[in-house]
C-alpha cells in the first residue's frame, strides 16, 4: 500500500501522539506539520505533557516535513492526503470543514467540537465529502473495551444489567499550550473533554439514553473539573453510571475503568486487570490478542489510514450518526451539570 501522506495541524500531546504513530505505522508518513508554537515548529516538544503519556522531554527531527504556523496554511498544500486535526477544541470546527471542502480525508481529535450545531456542520461537510473522516473518540477502538463489547455482543455476560465507567486523570492545569483546558468557553471542562470518552461508551454499549443527571464540581477557573452522570433508559433497561475529571493532585496516576454487570457474569477492566466473574465457576482473566496496535489510538490511525485508501470503512467503530449523538447527549449532560443536577431529557 503507497503511504498516506499526512498533515498534522496541533504539535502537542495529541499531535506528537499522532506524529510517533504514523511515523511507525509503515501505512503512512508525516510530510506536513502546523503549529502556532515556534519551539514546536522547530521540533522541541520538551514542553508536551499529556494527561497519559506525561512530558515527551525530547526533539523531534523535522527535516523534510513542511511546517507552517498556522493550519489552514497546512490545509492549502496539495500534497497532503489526510490531515490529523490535533488543535484545540475551540479550533475544530473551523479546521475540519475547511480540510473536508479542501478535499481532504480528515482525522478529527475528539472531541468532535463544542456545541451540537458546530457537530452538525462538520457531518454535513463529511457527507458532502467523498473523502473519509473520522472522530479520535479512540475508546471504541482501545483494546479492553473493544474485546468487552465483543464478548457483551458474543452473549457471554448475558443481558446488561448495570453498567459503571470511571475515568480519571491527574489535574492538567499548566499542561497545554495557552492553558486553554482550564477555559471552559475553549474547552468544555472535564466533561467535554475528558469524559465525552464515556458518553461515547454508553451510547455503543447501551444505545440512546432517554434523559441524564449531571452533577459536579468545578476548579479555581470555573470550569467543570468533575462529574458523575447517571443516564436514565426506558423501564427494564440497564442502570448506567459514569464518572470522570481531572480534579486530582498531579502527581495521582491516571485511570481508565468499567464495570459491566450482566445476567450471567461480570466484567472488570481496572488496574488490577481485566477479569470475567461468571455467576458459576472461576474467575476468568481475560487476555487480549498482541496485534501490534497497543493503544486505541493506533488501531484507530489504523483503520482510518486502511479507509483512506480504500480497504476499510472510515465508519467501522464510529458511524457518524453516533458522532451526533454523542455530541446531543453531552449537551444535555453539561445542561444538567449548569441547573446542579436537574435531570435532563435528550432531544435527538
Ligand atoms: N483522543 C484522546 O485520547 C485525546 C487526548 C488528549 C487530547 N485530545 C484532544 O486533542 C486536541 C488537542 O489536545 P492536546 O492535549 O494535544 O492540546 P495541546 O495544547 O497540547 O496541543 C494543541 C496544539 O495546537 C497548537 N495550535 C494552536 N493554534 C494553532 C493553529 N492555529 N494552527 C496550528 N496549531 C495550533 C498549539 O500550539 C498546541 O501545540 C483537543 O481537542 C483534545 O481534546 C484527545
Amino acid at each position: 500500500m503507497e503511504k498516506v501522506k499526512v498533515g498534522i495541524i496541533g504539535f502537542g500531546f495529541m499531535g506528537t501522539t499522532h506524529f510517533n504513530i504514523h511515523q511507525n505505522s509503515g501505512k503512512s508518513q508525516v510530510i506536513a506539520i502546523a503549529d502556532a508554537d515556534a519551539d514546536k515548529r522547530k521540533g522541541d516538544i520538551r514542553k508536551v505533557i499529556g494527561n497519559i503519556g506525561g512530558a515527551q522531554n525530547t526533539f523531534v527531527d523535522l527535516t523534510g516535513i513542511a511546517v507552517y504556523e498556522d493550519g489552514m496554511d497546512l490545509i492549502a498544500n496539495p500534497d497532503v492526503e489526510e490531515v490529523d486535526i490535533c488543535a484545540p477544541t475551540y479550533m475544530h470546527a473551523k479546521f475540519a470543514i475547511a480540510a473536508l471542502k479542501a478535499g481532504k480525508n480528515v482525522l478529527l481529535e475528539k472531541p468532535v467540537a463544542l456545541t451540537v450545531q458546530e457537530a452538525e456542520e462538520i457531518i454535513a461537510a463529511a457527507k458532502a465529502s467523498d473523502k473519509c473522516f473520522t472522530v479520535g473518540l479512540c475508546v471504541r477502538a482501545w483494546p479492553e473495551y473493544r474485546k468487552a463489547y465483543e464478548l457483551v455482543k458474543a452473549g457471554k455476560i448475558g443481558k446488561i444489567k448495570s453498567l459503571l465507567f470511571k475515568r480519571f486523570s491527574p489535574n492538567i492545569d499548566g499542561n497545554a499550550w495557552q492553558n486553554w483546558f482550564m477555559n471552559d468557553k475553549l474547552s468544555g471542562g472535564s466533561i467535554l473533554d475528558l469524559h465525552m470518552h464515556d458518553i461515547d461508551e454508553v451510547l455503543y454499549f447501551c444505545g440512546k439514553p432517554k434523559a441524564v443527571t449531571c452533577v459536579g464540581t468545578c476548579n479555581g477557573y470555573g470550569t467543570p473539573d468533575h462529574s458523575f452522570t447517571i443516564y436514565h433508559f426506558d423501564e427494564g433497561g440497564p442502570a448506567v453510571f459514569a464518572e470522570g475529571g481531572w480534579s486530582a493532585p498531579a502527581s495521582a496516576p491516571f485511570e481508565m475503568s468499567f464495570q459491566i454487570i450482566g445476567t450471567e457474569g461480570t466484567l472488570v477492566s481496572d488496574p488490577a486487570g481485566f477479569v470475567f466473574y461468571p455467576i458459576k465457576g472461576e474467575p476468568e482473566k481475560i487476555t487480549l490478542p498482541d496485534v501490534g496496535l497497543p493503544t486505541g489510538w493506533h488501531v484507530e490511525i489504523d483503520n482510518f489510514l486502511s479507509a483512506v485508501r480504500g480497504q476499510s470503512s472510515d465508519q467501522k467503530y464510529l458511524p457518524y450518526e453516533d458522532i451526533l449523538t454523542g455530541a446531543k447527549i453531552y449537551a444535555a449532560e453539561r445542561a444538567s451539570f449548569d441547573k446542579n443536577g436537574a435531570r435532563v431529557e435528550i432531544q435527538y
